[in-house]
């Protein structure tokens, strides 16, 4: 590729920290662990966090702590990575799926209550490629229905929504370090909450069923090993230290692609709502209404020959087969997530792309349209 999709901000800093913990006998259940920890609650606001190995293993540990199982739904989102659906499925759960507003991408708190039933255990909404729009109003539904709300903002660290850090709107709130995110340990994940119970839970579960101040050998639950290794935790510190950097660094690059793309009458640019300071995680175009998902293949395709990193964020979650041969979903179950997925184009973005590469993808990008 002559410009990758995505790639990590690391620095001497984080390499000295990983060096740091191997010198220590200290690799797991050490102290970078619980400092990282202590960092995530005090940038989330929330009392507790609890570092895991992924966001997904976070996701089935607060389905989990909240004791959803068969015979349960958990309303959530069909324009999402799979890992917010899999979880649900995962506790024996069923997922019931509502369609999304047009604009932020986000589930549409307008159609939640419809699906409300006496089986509804919670609601699972997704800060979609770090837009927080509308996650006051899907808490307010909550609420008003004494549902959970189980906040995945895997996409979300960084933004601030009506003055509130995203994470911190749900009971949980959920953060995702994969290489691709805001900040990266490798591998790794965080669950923050306010309920000392539910944090006891989590932090059981994540490590084979243990109690507090049980032994090594004494299991008060079934279990998991979900645990953050202390050479990840280094990693998230140093990474959380340069938040403001990454946010300020991948503002740029955003606002260069808008300011590139704002003459483009074939494509529709991604928008920031009111009363929001955005943590951009991805940059995603959209083809304008009439073109087809034939035509974004071809110039996902054209884009990947000229050497551009690209991707269809996301495929509809309700048609992936597996999904399909479930629970029977077909095209047209969730129109605006059927139209939305087939015209999305996820171009190179990350905290270094510079702008010259940000000028050759827009040259490709206008040279592809020309094309399709
Ligand atoms: C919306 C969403 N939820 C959950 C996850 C899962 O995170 P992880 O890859 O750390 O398991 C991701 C990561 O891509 C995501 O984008």
């Amino acid at each position: 590729m002559r410009v990758n999709l995505s790639s990590p901000d690391i620095t001497d800093k984080e390499i000295n920290a990983v060096v740091e913990v191997m010198k220590t006998p200290n690799l797991a259940l050490g102290p970078k662990m619980f400092e990282f920890e202590k960092a995530m609650a005090q940038y989330s606001g929330k009392k507790h966090a609890i570092s895991v190995n992924s966001g997904t293993s976070g996701l089935f540990l607060c389905m989990n702590a909240l004791g959803i199982g068969p015979g349960d739904e958990v309303i959530t989102t069909p324009f999402t990575f799979i890992a917010t659906v899999n979880c649900i499925l995962q506790v024996g759960a069923k997922p019931v799926f509502v369609d999304i507003d047009p604009e932020s991408m986000n589930i549409d708190p307008a159609k939640i209550e419809e699906k409300i039933t006496s089986k509804t255990k919670a609601i699972e909404p997704v800060i979609v490629f770090g837009n927080p729009w509308g996650i006051d109003k899907v808490c307010d539904i909550a609420k008003k229905h004494n549902l959970a709300v189980v906040e995945d903002s895997c996409e979300g660290l960084g933004s601030v929504y009506k003055d509130r850090k995203v994470g911190s709107f749900g009971d949980f709130g959920l953060y995702a370090f994969y290489p691709n995110k805001q900040i990266t340990t490798g591998e790794g994940g965080m669950i923050v909450t306010d309920s000392d119970e539910l944090a006891e839970t989590c932090i059981s579960l994540r490590n084979q069923g243990r109690g507090a101040g049980g032994g090594w050998l004494a299991h008060e639950r079934m279990g998991y090993n979900f645990r953050m290794a202390d050479i990840n935790a280094a990693i998230g510190i140093v990474q959380l230290s340069r938040l403001e950097e990454f946010k300020r660094k991948r503002n740029i690059v955003a606002q260069t692609y808008l300011d590139l793309l704002k003459d483009e009458d074939r494509i529709i640019l991604p928008t920031v709502p009111q009363d929001t300071d955005m943590s951009w995680f991805v940059f995603v175009i959209r083809l304008r209404e009439g073109y087809s998902q034939e035509q974004r293949n071809t110039l996902l395709h054209l884009l990947r020959e000229a050497g551009i990193g690209c991707s269809n964020y996301f495929p509809p979650v309700h048609l992936q087969p597996f999904m399909v041969k479930e629970f029977g979903y077909k095209r047209g179950d969730f129109p605006i997530t059927d139209a939305t997925c087939d015209r999305t184009a996820a171009l190179p973005f990350y905290n270094n792309l510079a702008k010259e590469d940000i000028e050759l993808v827009c040259k490709e990008l206008k040279i592809a349209l020309d094309k399709i």
